[in-house]
């Protein structure tokens, strides 16, 4: 049997199918991520590796654990570009990674932030918080529509196609982009298109080269300027300066964040920009949700490691 190491806390229960199959799993006591230099030092020692979004495996940590036992290495989240895939291949180290099991509960979320900045809910509660609201006003905190209202999705993958589904319970004509024709109705060719026609926008492309500031200023002066930006996928696919700039001129309504450039620092002048939902990546945040996780991305070494399969629950 392999051993694995285990590199953040896991939810009670996350690890059943490494034990299960009789692997000798290394946890810390704590939750404290490894630093690179602690990762190179301590991967040559495993077969596998379950690691999180924010530990980032890079090619030094891929060689030193090539250059040791590490035959996998799975993310528990589906997003794996914090894993230097191209060094994995060329190693030889497999990926692994929890599609699926999250999209219903991250498609939950987008569905809040696409309400939540539509109807600017954020910056009326801090309005009452703080004590600021007045009181019941005709002309004050107006947002725009979500009912009725035309969705965009960039990006048709599971979790798009989750929130899609909920869409047409709010009336909602979706329309959709992504790199290959998906030949489903609702595809648009252009993402210039798509940008131009949609009231709402919700962002569900994975984090690569290609689209690192998929969404900058030429793309948000596309848009209507009462259209609505959600993003649950990753932070570098908004150029977040060309966005505090889009709200504050008003060329965009509002804006509804899961994710960030350079989580988990969050710029000021966004925090201050105007019409905006913030939350601090939570998309998959459920305990049922987290434990599948944990399991699935567990289960992934298991499968690598040629130990036999276990139920997840
Ligand atoms: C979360 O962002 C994930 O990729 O699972």
């Amino acid at each position: 049997m392999g051993r694995v190491l285990v590199t953040r806390q896991l939810p009670p229960g996350g690890c059943d199918p490494l034990l299960a199959a009789g692997h000798e799993v290394v946890r810390r006591d704590n939750d404290d991520p490894y630093t690179t230099e602690e990762l190179v030092e301590l991967v040559p020692g495993f077969d596998g590796l379950v690691c999180l979004l924010t530990d980032r495996i890079d090619a030094a940590v891929l060689r030193a654990g090539a250059g040791g036992r590490l035959r996998v290495v799975a993310n528990v989240a589906v997003g794996f570009d914090n894993i230097d895939t191209v060094t994995a291949a060329d190693l030889a180290i497999a990926i692994r990674n929890t599609p699926d099991v999250l999209s219903g509960t991250t498609a939950d979320l987008a569905f809040l932030l696409i309400l939540g900045a539509a109807r600017l809910a954020s910056e009326a509660e801090s309005e009452l918080r703080s004590g600021r609201w007045t009181g019941w006003s005709l002309t004050h905190n107006l947002g725009v529509d979500v009912h009725g209202a035309l969705l965009g999705l960039l990006g048709y993958g599971r979790i798009g196609r989750e929130v899609a589904r909920r869409a047409t319970g709010f009336g909602m004509e979706v329309l959709h982009h992504s790199r290959h024709d998906t030949g489903l109705p609702g595809y648009v060719p252009t993402m210039d298109e798509l940008l131009r026609s949609v009231d709402i926008l919700s962002i569900h492309v994975p984090l690569t080269d290609a689209t690192h500031h998929l969404i900058g200023a030429r793309e948000l002066s596309l848009m209507k300027s009462t259209a609505v930006v959600v993003n649950t996928a990753r932070g570098p696919v908004i150029d977040e300066s060309a966005l505090i700039r889009a709200l504050h001129a008003g060329t965009i309504f509002a804006a509804g964040l899961d994710v960030y450039e350079n989580e988990p620092h969050v710029r000021a002048d966004l925090i201050a920009a105007p019409r905006t939902m913030l939350l601090p990546h939570i998309g998959s945040a459920t305990s049922r949700t987290r434990l599948r996780m944990a399991r699935l991305a567990c289960q992934g070494v298991c499968d690598v490691l040629g130990a036999p399969d276990h139920q997840s629950g």
